[in-house]
């Protein structure tokens, strides 16, 4: 029982005990992705380099991969490295880069004992030998895990997985009278997923940002202005919370029974 492995983890009385009793389990986001941001601004508020901000959010992608999995999620997405961020100073991609294979390297363990499957969505063969071997690692070592899929995006645009995903039409001879909505999400790096239900953003930006733009189409958005390297369990579940609270009605018209969570 997923709530039992999440609650399992808690010392007992910690705050994040209440907070975990109120989710309802029946109404659970299936897939969670998050623009991990503000990395920049907590290492500037501590007078600290850049890179500080990215090293400390590495417990916070720890900690929110971990409550997902034991919550019960079936899938959670992490933008962890956009198309656009090739352009900020090459120390900083390198220490980006440094940082996602030593993740991969320690946390595999605790990924494959959380029978966590392990995917990369992106571009990733323009990523340099290294780092792709580390992700190939994890991706085939943990290929057989039936629990939560946990996709990260590297090297990911959302308008170019859209241009990917038409190439891939075309190369493969499609027709126009062969794509529908389902086929071409078929065509997609999500293909086989449900599409986000809950969208987070930290550190209070308003803006999506070239993520998933085709999956997002009707993804219930959450900001929330901590800053990424503060983001912990609390916070996923505040948000969970939240998105259980919300109407969804999917371009039809208002009904108070379709409230999540609803009785
Ligand atoms: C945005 O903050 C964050 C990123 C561009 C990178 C996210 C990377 C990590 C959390 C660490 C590595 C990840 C893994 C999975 C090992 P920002 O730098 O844009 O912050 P700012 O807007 O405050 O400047």
């Amino acid at each position: 029982m997923p709530l039992d492995s999440l609650l399992a983890s808690i010392p007992p009385g910690h705050p994040d005990e209440a907070l975990v009793r109120q989710v309802n389990l029946e109404q659970l986001p299936a897939h969670v992705a998050i623009i991990m941001d503000g990395n920049g601004r907590w290492a500037a508020q501590r007078h600290l380099p850049r890179v500080e901000g990215h090293r400390n959010g590495i417990q916070s992608v720890r900690d929110t991969v971990e409550t997902a999995a034991r919550l019960g999620c079936q899938v959670l997405t992490l933008y962890a490295f956009s198309i656009e961020n090739w352009k900020r100073p090459l120390t900083e991609v390198s220490t980006l880069m440094s940082l996602l294979k030593r993740y991969l390297r320690s946390e595999l363990d605790t990924l494959l004992s959380n029978d966590i499957r392990f995917r990369v969505i992106g571009r990733a063969h323009e990523l340099s030998p290294d780092v792709r071997e580390e992700l190939d690692r994890a991706v085939t070592r943990t290929a057989d895990r039936t629990g939560m899929i946990f996709n990260l995006a590297l090297n990911y645009g959302g308008r170019a997985e859209l241009v990917d995903a038409v190439r891939e039409a075309l190369r493969t001879g499609m027709t126009p009278d062969d794509l529908d909505e389902a086929r071409f999400a078929g065509l997609l790096s999500t293909a086989g997923q449900p599409d986000p239900d809950l969208l987070i953003r930290t550190s209070g930006e308003m803006r999506v940002s070239n993520f998933l733009l085709w999956q997002i189409a009707y993804s219930e958005i959450y900001v929330t202005d901590t800053l990424w390297p503060d983001f912990r369990r609390r916070h996923l579940l505040e948000a969970v919370l939240a998105y259980q609270k919300r109407d969804r009605r999917y371009g039809g018209i208002k009904d108070p029974h379709a409230v999540i969570g609803a009785p």
